[in-house]
C-alpha cells in the first residue's frame, strides 16, 4: 500500500511531491533562479519558486513553464518575512533549498550599505533558521567570485584566501558563507554548499528566460546586448592600461545553463548524502580567462554585428584579472562548462532581440 511516511512523499493539493526531489528556490524568477529552475526540472525534481519580484518579473515564471511543460508552484513572498517564510515550510515538503534571493548591484551597495545588509543577511538567516525548525538537510548558497579580490595567484582555487571585501554587497557574501559554515558545524541536520559564480552570462537557448537588468546595466554583456539594440549609444571599456595582454580586464564567463547544472550536480551530491564536509565550497567558473576586447570581437563575430565602443578610464574598484581553478568542481562534482563563448553571447543577443522584438 502507498505510504506517505515510508515513500518519503506527501500528498499536497492533489499534486504528489517526493520531498527528497523537491527543492525550495528562493529568488527564482531571477536570472539564475529561473535556470536553474529549468534544469531542476530537466533533471526530474519538483521546484517550488518563491520571490517578491523586487528585480524581476512573473513572466520568466511563464517562460519556465513553457520550456519544461511542467507547473511551478510560485509564491510572491519575501524572505525578508519570517511569518510568510514560515508558511511556506509548513504548506510545502522539501529537502533542498537553493537560496538566491538578494540584492547584486556593487555600486548601490556602496551608496546604500544597510539596504543590501538587511535584505542580503536577514533574508539568508532566515532560510537557514526555518531549515533548522523545520528539519530541512540541504542549502545551496549562491556565492561570488567577488571573495578573492584582487588575487595574488591565478587561477584562484577554493583554498585561495578571501581578501577583504571591497563592498557591502561583497561582504554580504562573505558573511553569509561563514553564517553558512557555523550553522553547518553547529546544527547536526543542516548540510551547506556555497557555489562562488565567476560572471554568468546568455540566455536559455529557447531565449524565452535571460538576464533582465533594470535601468542602466553595471554588467558587460548586457550593456553589449542593450548597445546592439541602440538602447545605448555606445559601449565604455573600462581601461586598456591594464597588465593584461591587450590591456582589458580578463573575467571568466561562464555560460547561465551551464552555472544552472552546476546547481543541479550540487543538489544531486546533497541529496544522494555524498558531502564529504557538512560545508563545503566550489568555484563554477570555466576556466578561461577573456579578456573586455575579446568579448566584444566575440560577440561581433558570432552575430555579425559592428559594436560602437570607446576606451574610457577604468572603473573604481574593478580587479585586472580573476578565473577559476575549476578540478574541483569536475572532479566532485562531475560537472564542467561546455557551451562556447560564441554560443553563449549569441543566446545573449537572441534573448534581446526577443524581449525588444527586434
Ligand atoms: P536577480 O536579481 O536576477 O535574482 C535575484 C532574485 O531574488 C530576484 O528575482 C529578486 O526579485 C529576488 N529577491 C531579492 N531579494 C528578495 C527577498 N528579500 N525576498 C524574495 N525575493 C528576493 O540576480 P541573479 O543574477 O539571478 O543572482 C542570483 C544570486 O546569485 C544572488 O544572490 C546574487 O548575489 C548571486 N550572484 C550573482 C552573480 C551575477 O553576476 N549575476 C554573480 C555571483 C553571485
Ligand atoms: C566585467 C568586465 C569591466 C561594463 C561583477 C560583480 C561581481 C559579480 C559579477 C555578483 C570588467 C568591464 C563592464 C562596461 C566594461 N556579481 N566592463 N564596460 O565587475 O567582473 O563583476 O559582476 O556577485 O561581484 O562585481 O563584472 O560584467 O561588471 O564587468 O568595460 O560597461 O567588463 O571593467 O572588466 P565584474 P562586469
Amino acid at each position: 500500500m502507498y505510504s506517505p511516511e515510508k515513500d518519503g512523499e506527501v500528498l499536497l493539493k492533489g499534486i504528489k511531491m517526493d520531498r527528497k526531489k523537491t527543492v525550495l528556490v528562493s529568488g527564482g524568477a531571477g536570472y539564475i533562479g529561473s535556470h536553474t529552475s529549468v534544469e531542476l526540472i530537466n533533471a526530474g525534481y519538483d521546484v517550488v519558486v518563491i520571490d517578491n519580484l523586487s528585480n524581476s518579473e512573473k513572466d520568466s515564471i511563464e517562460g519556465i513553464k513553457r520550456i519544461t511543460g511542467k507547473n511551478v508552484p510560485f509564491e510572491i513572498v519575501d524572505t525578508c518575512d519570517q511569518e510568510a517564510l514560515k508558511k511556506v515550510f509548513e504548506k510545502y515538503e522539501f529537502d533542498s533549498v537553493i537560496h538566491f534571493a538578494a540584492y547584486k548591484a556593487v555600486g548601490e551597495s556602496m551608496a546604500e550599505p544597510l539596504k543590501y545588509y538587511t535584505n542580503n543577511l536577514i533574508s539568508f538567516m532566515n532560510i537557514v533558521e526555518m531549515m533548522k525548525k523545520y528539519n530541512r538537510p540541504n542549502i545551496l548558497f549562491s556565492s561570488s567570485a567577488t571573495v578573492y579580490g584582487e588575487a595574488e595567484i591565478l587561477p584562484v582555487t577554493e583554498e585561495t584566501p578571501r581578501q577583504a571585501p571591497t563592498s557591502p554587497y561583497g561582504n554580504t557574501k562573505q558573511m553569509s558563507e561563514d553564517i553558512l559554515r557555523d550553522c553547518c558545524r553547529a546544527y547536526a541536520v543542516l548540510h551547506g554548499i556555497a557555489l562562488r559564480y565567476f560572471n554568468p552570462i546568455g540566455a536559455h537557448p529557447s531565449a524565452l528566460i535571460g538576464e533582465l537588468p533594470r535601468g542602466v546595466p553595471n554588467n558587460l554583456v548586457p550593456f553589449v546586448t542593450q548597445t546592439a539594440a541602440g538602447i545605448r549609444e555606445c559601449l565604455s571599456v573600462f581601461g586598456n592600461d591594464y597588465d593584461t595582454p591587450d590591456g582589458t580586464c580578463l573575467r571568466d564567463y561562464i555560460d547561465i545553463v551551464d552555472l544552472a547544472k552546476a546547481h543541479v550536480a550540487a543538489v544531486n551530491r546533497m541529496v544522494a548524502g555524498k558531502m564529504e564536509d557538512k560545508y563545503e565550497i566550489f568555484n563554477i567558473g570555466t576556466g578561461n580567462p577573456v579578456s573586455v576586447l575579446e568579448l566584444l570581437t566575440t560577440f561581433e563575430e558570432v552575430n555579425q554585428l559592428k559594436l560602437p565602443y570607446k576606451i574610457v578610464e577604468r572603473r573604481p574598484g574593478d580587479v585586472t584579472a580573476v578565473w577559476a581553478d575549476t578540478a574541483k568542481a569536475n572532479n566532485i562534482l562531475g560537472w564542467k562548462a561546455e557551451r562556447t563563448l560564441g554560443e553563449t553571447l549569441k543566446s545573449a543577443w537572441e534573448w534581446e532581440k526577443r524581449i525588444r522584438k527586434i
